[in-house]
């Protein structure tokens, strides 16, 4: 067993000799985050992926993302420390089934949350993530629109948008952000009066309504660098903490709930990674075919 400053130390060293450039989601452990070269929301990792030079990409975060690395980057290396880093959501809505919704409803464009597997991607028009989903759907040329897989986000979309959205399937959820409820964040509130609200628009509408700022992890930091607040109550995944205290040292933040722990996210540890750049595994790879089609509905977004 390496110890952890050894651990570092290999992986630092690693990096170096190979090329390669380590990208983490804001939901890492803190170990990982602090050792990556670019930490960041969806949106961001997805910039990040295609602008990067480096020869090998290792990606700490959920499958999804390491695949739309991948997708971005045909030519590139792109690594994932555990294979097993899988977001229920995304699982949800399988290709197929997507492939259901367009026969139902021939005259709608199809928006898929970046929380999607490759081969969903490959059956829709554009991709979104939750920085910039009203903005998407108010793009494509439709008036009615299909949005998967997350029902809350499709509702919190809908808020900024003439279009109708129609949730494909009826019943998508994250479970992480399940866990917050509009009662415990009040009743914090009681307790912390001066506190500001952060929520992810994958919470629940009514939690979303008490909420100061509805955003994506990356909004939420902004929110946390630029308000007066010296006080946050934040309903996310708990790894964001770390990066939002990290921004404003001299601010408390709250969780709104101990427990909204992302398991999946938390899989990859120091030891994985290291693993992962020494031996070069596990190597993510997105069939040419479905690449090309979902590339397309992810270069709709970027532009
Ligand atoms: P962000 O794009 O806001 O970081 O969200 C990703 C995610 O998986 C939230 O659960
Ligand atoms: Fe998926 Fe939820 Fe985990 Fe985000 S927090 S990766 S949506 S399970």
């Amino acid at each position: 067993m390496i110890d952890d400053l050894s651990l570092k130390k290999k992986i630092e060293a690693l990096k170096k000799s190979k090329q390669a450039v380590v990208l983490a989601h804001y939901y890492q452990r803190p170990e990982i985050q602090d050792l990556a070269d670019f930490v960041g929301d969806s949106l961001e990792l997805s910039i990040r992926a295609s602008e990067t030079d480096a020869k090998i990409i290792v990606f700490c975060g959920v499958t999804f993302m390491a695949e739309t690395a991948a997708i971005l980057n045909p030519e590139k290396k792109v690594l994932i420390p555990d294979v097993n880093a899988l977001c229920p959501m995304a699982a949800m809505l399988p290709a197929e089934l997507v492939r259901v919704y367009r026969k139902e409803h021939q005259d709608a464009k199809i928006v898929l949350y970046i929380n999607t597997l490759a081969e969903a991607k490959a059956e829709c028009g554009a991709v979104c993530t939750s920085s910039n989903s009203a903005e998407i759907v108010n793009k494509v040329d439709s008036d009615l629109v299909l949005f998967g897989p997350d029902t809350n986000l499709a509702h919190y979309t809908s808020n900024f948008t003439k279009k109708h959205l129609v949730s494909i399937p009826t019943f998508g959820f994250c479970p992480v952000h399940k866990l917050f409820s509009k009662e415990s964040i009040l009743k914090l509130k009681r307790i912390h009066p001066d506190a500001e609200v952060l929520v992810h628009p994958e919470c629940d509408p009514e939690v979303c309504k008490v909420a100061d700022c509805v955003g994506s992890t990356s909004k939420m930091c902004k929110r946390a660098k630029e308000s007066p607040a010296k006080k946050f109550i934040v309903a996310t995944e708990v790894g964001l903490l770390h990066k939002l205290q990290d921004i404003r040292k001299d601010a408390v933040f709250i969780p709104a709930n101990n427990e909204a722990i992302c398991v999946n996210m938390k899989l990859h540890t120091l030891e994985k990674l290291y693993l992962s750049l020494k031996n070069e595994r596990y190597v993510v790879k997105v069939p040419a075919e479905m690449a090309y089609k979902a590339r397309k509905a992810l270069e709709f977004m970027l532009k």
